[in-house]
């Protein structure tokens, strides 16, 4: 039995100097393959007299057993150490700043929105948020735009296919049924007491038209304010304050146009003055103007409709077109271009996304 003692010692050696699990699986074949050594004494035992057989057989066995338990766990540790050294390998630190420098571009869109929430935000308001698919009510008839009020066929809606017309859902056409939203919560909520209601709202709106200047889908901020005292001039100064603010001129020359929505009255329409010279546009000088938003006293309609009294409280509200301050601010000449996701485009226009816009430290690099 010597010489099984011999090969036992032999394989155990060769496991255990095997140091990868190619290594190893040649000691493996060399032992138990087809023709290894521990097979071939296994063949062997057809031609040991059979007195001798059963006990050799069962020492061949223990034998086999014995060594490719040793194997197997050979190489668990073998593999336990490849995965530690993988592990190792591909960890990343992702404390480390990105480098070389850092490529993802911060689309305008998405630049715009942090400017305006960042002045917006330094006044006081607070961020409020509707659903993009809303019903009739809160789009149109609570802001004192009833079935059949003509202004319904300026808004291009898209509707959605309804059992009940009575309530359709439609893409909202503005972000105001976020005014009506804010309303309704506060009134649900700690009541009137809540007040002053100072919020505004950036999102998506929608509207069935497409051409150079209009896209199915684009963005606007609204902007409301309820409490019992606020009027006309506090709007002029909280929007003059905006424009001088967002479009980094201090002296903008900034123009209150009567205008009519049906949710506000007064409304007005808000241009800001601007030069136009060899097609080149400069704002804050000239004797041009560009408007730029639409605004009012929130229409005691619209507050009655909410469930605020109306001989009470007032307020003040506001809506723009994110793109188009965006354009005027960046000189971006074509409004499909923000939805063409090109990304040379992003490169050229796009925003370095650490450079977070505050007030304190500016609102562009
Ligand atoms: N909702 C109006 C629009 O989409 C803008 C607006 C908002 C006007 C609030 C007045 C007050 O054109």
């Amino acid at each position: 039995m010597s010489d099984l003692e011999a090969l036992r010692g032999r394989i155990v050696e060769a496991t255990a100097a095997a140091t990868s699990p190619d290594m190893l699986e040649i000691v493996r074949v060399e032992a138990l393959g087809k023709k290894g050594t521990v097979t071939g004494l296994l063949k062997e035992l057809g031609r040991i007299p059979a007195e001798e057989r059963r006990e050799r057989g069962q020492a061949i066995n223990a034998l086999k057993e014995e060594v490719s338990a040793a194997i197997d766990a050979r190489k668990a540790e073998l593999e336990a150490a490849a995965l530690d050294a993988r592990l190792a390998a591909e960890s990343v630190d992702v404390t480390l700043p990105a480098r070389p420098q850092p490529d993802g571009r911060l689309h305008p869109i998405s630049q715009t929105m942090d400017e305006i929430v960042a002045i917006f935000g330094e006044m006081g308001f607070a961020i409020a948020e509707g659903p993009d698919i809303e019903d009739d009510f809160h789009n149109f008839t609570a802001l004192n735009i009833p079935p059949e009020h003509p202004a319904r066929q300026m808004h291009d809606t898209f509707y959605l296919r309804a059992k009940d017309v009575g309530n359709r859902m439609v893409l909202r056409t503005h972000t105001s049924p976020v005014q009506i939203r804010a309303m309704q919560a506060l009134i649900k909520g700690d009541g009137p007491d809540g007040l002053p209601l100072r919020i505004i709202a950036p999102g998506r709106t929608y509207r069935c038209d497409s051409d150079m200047t209009h896209t199915p889908m684009f963005h606007q901020v609204e902007g409301l304010i309820v409490d019992r005292t606020t009027h006309m001039g506090h709007l002029k100064g909280c929007l003059i304050d905006f424009c001088r603010a967002y479009f980094e001129v201090p002296d903008v020359p900034v123009r209150f146009r009567p205008s009519h929505f049906p949710f506000t009255e007064p409304s007005a329409e808000v241009d800001i003055g601007c030069s136009r010279e060899g097609g080149e546009l400069r704002i804050g000088d000239g004797d041009d103007w560009l408007e730029i938003l639409g605004c009012g006293m929130v229409h005691p309609n619209v507050l009655a409709a909410c469930g605020i009294d109306r001989d009470i409280y007032q307020g003040f509200a506001f809506g723009m077109g994110i793109e188009r301050i965006a354009m005027l601010k960046y000189g971006i000449p074509d409004l499909r271009t923000f939805f063409d996701a090109d990304l040379r485009w992003l490169k050229h226009y796009g925003f370095v996304p650490l450079e977070v816009p505050t007030l304190i430290r500016g609102l562009t690099p």
